[in-house]
């Protein structure tokens, strides 16, 4: 259901299977959440209900998943509860709505900014699809909490949900002259993620992680694949740049290296991150680059690489 949400994919996590990055997987914040609907009974009393018990995911594609337990219905009635329970849920254990965002549009989301944005999304209920599209308010809270509401209400018909024969039972049980047959509904989501967004790991920081995952012996011996045309010393460029303190730097920015077209156009920060992203593909990296230099298949070698470049370099 939230379109152009959610911080997306951070870079693969290359070193040592995510210790470093994980793509930024979000979950639902139950204690923070509320999917209130609303009824009206005789024309004239109108009440709110709610679901107490909600679980989410957001997973690093943008596919949104909320369940909704429909035994934790709340209408502050008991024998109201156990008989929408029985009659309209038939005894279903969950509800579930799905939607596809767009990851990379939050990622340009400050933190504590907010935005309207246009949603569709599926609810299945009893064996139905039911089409829902409303408009949300999304508000970045922090780097990891995002908030999304119903900017508005929803309305979901009871005819188009199949929940008909549950509410005629319901009227009947409860002696009631009519109940709604169309039912707003509210929603507000609190998503959460642990997941190391990019923003949220400064390049210094993440050197240190990967100082403290990699071991810089080994990652010397590792170093004997690029010394043929790479130095640590500063100022001394061979075949390729030295990469005295290239840890944290700029591409490209080696004094007196003419690097070839598409270095120069790189730009990019060489964080331990997209030293690991570059050492396994090279040419996926920066492609067309002149480095002669196949890549790294192992995830141990190139963190214990990056740590020998940090102690070394
Ligand atoms: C056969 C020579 C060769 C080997 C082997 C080689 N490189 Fe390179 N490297 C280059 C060249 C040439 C460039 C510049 C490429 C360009 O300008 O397109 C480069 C560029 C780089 C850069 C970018 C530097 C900057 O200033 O932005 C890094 C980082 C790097 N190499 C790391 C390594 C590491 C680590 C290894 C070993 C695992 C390695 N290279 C192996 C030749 C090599």
């Amino acid at each position: 259901m939230l379109n152009s949400l959610f911080r997306g994919t951070c870079a693969a996590a290359l070193i040592s299977a995510g210790q470093m990055t994980a793509a930024a997987d979000w979950s639902l914040d139950a204690g923070s959440s509320k999917l209130a609907f609303g009824s009206i009974k005789k024309d004239t009393v109108g009440e709110v209900h709610s679901f107490e018990s909600l679980t989410g995911t957001v997973d690093s594609a943008g596919t949104v998943r909320v369940a909704i337990s429909l035994p934790s219905v709340e209408t502050f009635i008991d024998i109201r509860n156990e008989r929408m329970i029985k009659h309209v849920f038939k005894g279903t254990e969950l509800a579930e709505l799905t939607a596809q965002v767009d990851m990379a549009a939050l990622e340009e989301l400050p933190v504590g900014d907010t935005t309207l944005t246009d949603v569709e999304g599926t609810l299945s209920l009893l064996g139905r699809e039911i089409g829902v599209e409303t408009e949300m308010f999304v508000a970045r809270l922090s780097e990891r909490k995002v908030m999304v509401s119903t900017n508005d209400m929803l309305f979901l018909g009871v005819e188009e949900a199949g929940l008909t024969e549950g509410v005629d039972i319901l009227q009947t049980l409860a002696k009631l002259s009519g109940i709604t047959r169309t039912v707003p509904v509210t929603a507000r989501l609190v998503f959460e993620t642990d997941g190391e967004t990019a923003q949220a790991v400064p390049v210094a920081e993440e050197i240190t992680q990967v100082t403290a995952v990699g071991d810089p012996v080994k990652g010397k011996k590792v170093f004997r694949k690029c010394s043929a045309c790479h130095s640590l010393e500063e100022g001394k460029n061979g075949a390729g740049p030295s990469l005295h303190g290239i840890v944290g730097t700029a591409s490209a920015s080696v004094e007196g290296f003419k690097y070839s077209g598409a270095f120069q156009e790189a730009d990019l920060t060489w964080s331990a991150d997209a030293l690991a992203q570059f050492l396994a593909d090279p040419k996926g990296v920066v492609p067309k680059n002149r480095m002669a230099f196949r890549g790294l298949k192992k995830e141990g070698d190139i963190a214990n690489l990056i740590a020998y470049l940090v102690q070394e370099g």
